[in-house]
């Protein structure tokens, strides 16, 4: 098993840096930066690569499938969130009068492709928009209903609605379940079983330390030869190398929401990147960030201060706290300027944690609180 201090060893950004914007975009390791390197070069010596390329593709989406408890063939390679979720949502080819439940609490990039998929029957079942229950969907669950979708984790403030309570009730009633995990995959233990979901994305560049242009979608077996992709290409056939012009079939399992030549230095890291958990035991990891984040909250607490849902009670929480603030642009300059590196979002600066965080880095950020001016809290 690697220890958290071994595993912060392979991110040098931390010999300078408090980086707390994993929510954002996760830290360099050493791996995936040689990865990248080794990319280039055998570009730059070879020419196309194509097999190792797209054995990486290949490698990614096992280990993916294997952090959330899901198989490779569950698992489609797509170029971004918002695209996974375009796939899966067209594929379902939803009847003109059916629909779909969201909230204020997902990423915007989702709820837009539901609203530009479903239009006027999306539903948003929340108030406020800071936190979420089970019985905010009850209450819109209708027979009409074909599809709720619920993030894992939100991306504003680190709440955890209760997933698997909102999947039982929209199994109920008939609705297939779509969660994005994003603000997640990597700091949470996922298994995509006890979670009952029917959809779940989740893209490489934030907790599973990756880059852009790779995101990950799961499809619950029940699915595969369900949905009917709008979108496609030559990924998605029965056998992308039969190069037939003249028919359109699809391949069996999740691969079929794929479309053109995956992006292969993307996966490339993404890779390299997974192959970080390889001895890392999710569990402990998301024990190891609910310490930090209980603790950062603990102390704003005693600071006389707010995160952002500090109302939700005794919840589990995600790797993140969002400090509310009337000033965020300044409190991140403030933090900033010691050597802290958060991610400013909305009223709040967004404080995120991972395996390679610790103690010490939330001692720094509460030395640094308590020296940002009370008046400039707002
Ligand atoms: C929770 C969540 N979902 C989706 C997205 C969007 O992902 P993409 O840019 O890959 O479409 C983000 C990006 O920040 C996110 O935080």
């Amino acid at each position: 098993m690697i220890s958290a201090a071994e595993f912060r060893q392979q991110f040098s950004i931390f010999d300078e840096t408090v980086y707390c914007a994993s929510c954002s975009q996760g830290a360099l390791s050493t791996v995936v930066a040689k990865a990248i390197g080794d990319f280039v070069q055998g570009w730059n010596r070879e020419g196309a690569q194509w097999e190792a390329w797209t054995a990486s593709v290949e490698s990614a989406r096992r280990r993916f499938a294997l952090l959330i408890h899901a198989r490779p063939e569950d698992i489609a390679v797509v170029p971004s969130a918002s695209e996974g979720v375009f796939q899966v949502v067209s594929s379902l080819r939803l009847d003109s009068d059916a629909v779909v439940l969201t909230s204020r609490l997902e990423f915007p990039s989702v709820a837009q492709v539901l609203l530009n998929t479903a239009g006027p029957r999306v539903h948003f079942v929340d108030q406020d928009g800071l936190v979420l229950t089970a019985d905010d969907y009850a209450g819109y669950l209708t027979d009409q209903t074909r599809l709720v979708s619920v993030p894992l984790v939100s991306y504003k403030n680190g709440y955890r609605p209760p997933v698997q309570d909102i999947a039982g009730i929209a199994h109920r009633n008939g609705a297939a379940v779509l969660v994005d995990a994003y603000q997640g995959a990597g700091a949470v233990a996922i298994d995509v079983q006890a979670l009952d979901c029917d959809f779940l994305v989740a893209g490489s560049l934030k907790y599973l330390l990756g880059t852009g242009g790779v995101a990950f979608v799961y499809v619950h077996p029940k699915w595969h030869d369900r949905l009917r992709p709008v979108m496609t290409g030559w990924f998605g056939r029965v056998n992308p190398y039969a190069f037939d012009p003249q028919s359109v079939d699809f391949a069996s399992a999740a691969r079929r929401l794929e479309t053109g030549t995956p992006a292969v230095l993307p996966a490339r890291a993404t890779d390299a990147a997974l192959a970080l958990w390889d001895g890392v035991d999710s569990a402990i990891v998301e024990r190891h960030i609910a310490g930090l984040v209980s603790r950062l909250q603990a102390e704003i607490q005693e600071q006389g201060r707010r995160w952002l849902g500090h109302s939700a009670g005794d919840r589990p929480w995600g790797p993140m706290a969002a400090l509310e603030t009337a000033d965020p642009a300044g409190l991140d300059a403030h933090l900033r300027s010691r050597g802290i590196v958060g991610s400013p979002r909305g009223p709040a600066v967004r404080l995120s944690f991972h395996y390679y965080n610790t103690d010490e880095d939330v001692l720094r950020i509460v030395d640094a609180l308590k020296d940002w001016p009370r008046d400039r809290w707002g």
